[in-house]
């Protein structure tokens, strides 16, 4: 297969952002799994090599920073398709649907952005969440404030300190948080943004672009995805 001309050095270099389970983390091994890890292994494994994982801030992947500069091959991060990006990047086909949930400790609900007045609310830096917050703070005159933080360890982590009062991220996100801290917090309320994920190459390889769209279409039509999809994101 001609396809190791289509990545540099022998290797599908992947960027991503950890945490950002069940799509990316770490195993007990140290090892980076989840739900984008198994998919782009197909795509390696199509193009008879092998994946190696580079992490990295998100703000350079969606930036298109890092594959411009040849850091990696791939982008797969969990990552919004969104028109902004698009024209820094080019997106494959998309891979999941997701949508932003507010979380709070168990006890400490909150249904509305409105009952946040006056309290702080956690959010990723460089995420969709974060856009969709700062608009409805915009938008609707909020007197929450809105407080970054550098990956979703930090987001949790303040989450469970009582740093915030409540955090926004995506809900397949919080739902593995969920499973992994059974009783410690809820999803309390859902924001139906209607996101696609797509991985993501430097804007222009279209060579590449077409073998991760392809290994993905193949995977959906002979079951591959579906294993994959229960194994990391459940029925
Ligand atoms: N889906 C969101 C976005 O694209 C969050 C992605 C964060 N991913 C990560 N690996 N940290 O903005």
């Amino acid at each position: 297969e001609s396809g190791v001309a289509l990545v540099k050095s022998g290797v599908l270099t992947t960027c991503t952002h950890l945490p950002y389970a069940p799509f990316q983390s770490k195993d007990d091994s140290g090892k980076v799994v989840g739900f984008d890890v198994a998919l782009i292994d197909l795509v390696a494994a199509k193009l008879s090599v092998k994946q190696e994982i580079v992490d990295t801030p998100f703000e350079g992947i969606k930036s298109g920073a890092d594959l411009n500069s040849g850091k990696c091959d791939v982008a797969a991060a969990g990552m919004t398709i969104t028109d902004e990006r698009k024209k820094v990047i080019d997106f494959s086909d998309p891979y999941f649907d997701a949508t932003q949930a507010l979380a709070t400790q168990t006890g400490k609900e909150v249904k509305t952005l409105e009952e946040l007045a006056g309290k702080r609310l956690g959010v990723q830096g460089g995420t969709t969440g974060e856009e969709y917050i700062n608009a409805q703070v915009k938008q609707k005159g909020l007197k929450v404030e809105v407080v970054s933080y550098r990956d979703l360890a930090a987001l949790q982590q303040a989450l469970a300190t009582n740093q915030v009062a409540a955090a926004v991220n995506d809900l397949p996100v919080w739902n593995e948080y969920i499973k992994a801290n059974p009783g410690k917090a809820v999803v309390a309320a859902g924001f139906d943004t209607g996101e696609q994920y797509g991985f993501a190459v430097k804007k222009g390889n279209t060579e590449l672009l077409k073998s991760v769209n392809e290994a993905l279409a193949s995977a959906r039509s002979d079951g591959t995805y579906d294993k994959i999809y229960k194994e990391w994101i459940g029925e």
